[in-house]
């Protein structure tokens, strides 16, 4: 990564007479940073509530212009990716900076399949847990769970040790999220199979049987592809971030993932989808929506609409528009008009034109699309979040990877103190 270089000056003026200089660095796209590290020898802190201001890090993975509706992997534009490449051509791209070639794409998918299987004693652990278990909370013990399987990682060199462990990964995540599914339904696991694409060899883990032939449909492969693409990495949000956060102390990397599992799992961030679907279910047909749309305009109500309004985007999500046309194919292939979907594409008309949302900018999200895509696939809502997980987990690897290639600083915030000032027991 080129070093920061300051370009400008910033100067700040207190009230009290002092002048502190501030250098500011320039971004190859979008907004400058002023850096702030000084302030703390003046005696000063930033405060800046949920970081919105705040640039945790330098990173030449991803690029995000929200007032724009522009999301970028290493240069190249989400919807190109999504409409030419596979998930694992994005996966590549953004764990080694370029698109691979045919061959290397080959090799790269060669090594993940070798590394699909996961050791059999996970499924003791997953026998320890109720079959109800939410399939998020078994994911964060599961992914820790390898942490305990590979402690080498701390001996090898480690640029092969940052390879193994994206490859590990990446291949383990999908086996583990199969077995989630296929425990809380009391069915048999069902081994991965290395003739499939990377998602016809999750849906064949999540729907085969060992009593009949599972036949991929290429329809509901491609969108399920696409799925793991658009949700494959996103800057620097809540869960990546913790996983940078968790990482900069130097933690195990499975440990590391296990933290952005559980970030994810809230429904301000992935668990949006699983929300979204709830909420459509909820308000259930067409002549309910005005009530819901009121109670998401009621200051003095805490109801949002799930599946709409992102931290980021104040534009179109450009990846909800690749997500729109990919749902519209499923539906079709499917031959599916339910009420919930009826529900769903009156929503989306109406927030789309009502100028509540237009003003605030709120548009249907990724997860909008994504839970009604997954629901008309037949996976259950509890599991909408973990194939969120699965998508991201490249993106994760890859900042972990690029945290571990910098110099390590423990990232350790302040705060402004409100409590009791010094007292005594009496
Ligand atoms: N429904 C109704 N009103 C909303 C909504 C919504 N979904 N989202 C924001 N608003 C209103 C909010 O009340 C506020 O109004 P006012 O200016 O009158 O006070 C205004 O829009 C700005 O809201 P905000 O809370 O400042 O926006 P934010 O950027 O902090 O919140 C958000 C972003 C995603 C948390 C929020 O839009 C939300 O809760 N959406 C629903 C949950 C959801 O779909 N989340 C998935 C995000 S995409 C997946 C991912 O990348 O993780």
């Amino acid at each position: 990564m080129p070093a920061l270089h300051p370009t400008l000056k910033a100067e700040l003026h207190l009230s009290d007479g002092r002048k502190i200089e501030l250098p500011v660095y320039q971004s190859h796209l979008g907004f400058d940073a002023i850096g702030v590290e000084k302030l703390q020898k003046e005696q000063l802190f930033t405060f800046d509530q949920g970081l919105t201001s705040t640039a945790l890090c330098e990173s030449s993975i991803t690029y995000i212009d929200g007032d724009q509706g522009i999301l970028l992997h290493r240069g190249y534009p989400i919807d190109e990716l999504a409409f030419n490449k596979t998930y694992l051509d994005v996966a590549y791209l953004l764990l080694k900076g370029e698109l691979p070639n045919e061959e290397e794409l080959k090799a790269f998918k060669a090594e993940i399949c070798s590394h699909y299987m996961v050791n059999e004693q996970f499924t003791r652990l997953f026998q320890g847990f109720r079959r109800d278990s939410h399939p998020m909370a078994v994911m964060c013990a599961a992914s820790s769970a390898l942490a305990a399987f590979y402690h080498e990682y701390y001996d090898e060199d480690p640029e092969k040790a940052h390879d193994k462990t994206a490859i590990r990964l990446l291949a383990k995540m999908p086996t583990l999220a199969a077995m989630c599914y296929k425990y809380s339904i009391g069915r048999p696991f069902m081994y991965p199979q290395y003739h499939l694409s990377y998602a016809g060899n999750f849906l064949y883990m999540m729907f085969a049987t060992p009593c009949e032939p599972y036949v991929v449909n290429p329809v509901i492969e491609r969108a399920m592809d696409r799925i793991f693409t658009l949700h494959a990495d996103h800057e620097q949000n809540a869960s990546t971030s913790a996983v940078r956060g968790v990482a900069s102390s130097g933690p195990n990397p499975f440990a590391c993932i296990s933290a952005g599992i559980a970030s994810l799992w809230g429904p301000a961030h992935g668990g949006a989808n699983e929300a979204c679907i709830k909420m459509l279910e909820e308000i259930g047909t067409v002549d309910r929506i005005p009530e819901f749309i009121a109670r998401a305009k009621d200051k003095n109500d805490p109801f949002r609409l799930m599946g709409f309004g992102h931290r980021v985007y104040k534009n179109y999500d450009p990846r909800a528009k690749v997500m729109r046309e990919t749902c519209h194919e499923v539906l079709k292939e499917l031959g599916i008009n339910t009420p919930l979907l009826q529900v769903a594409m009156e929503l989306e008309r109406i927030a789309l034109s009502d100028p509540y949302f237009i003003e605030r900018k709120l548009y249907p999200n990724v997860d909008f699309y994504s839970g009604i895509i997954l629901q008309a696939i037949g996976i259950p809502t509890s599991m909408f979040t973990v194939i969120f997980a699965l998508g991201r987990t490249v993106g994760w690897v890859a900042n972990w990877r690029e945290l571990n290639e910098e110099p390590m600083k423990i990232v350790r915030p302040r705060q402004i103190y409100t409590g009791h000032t010094e007292r005594h027991i009496k």
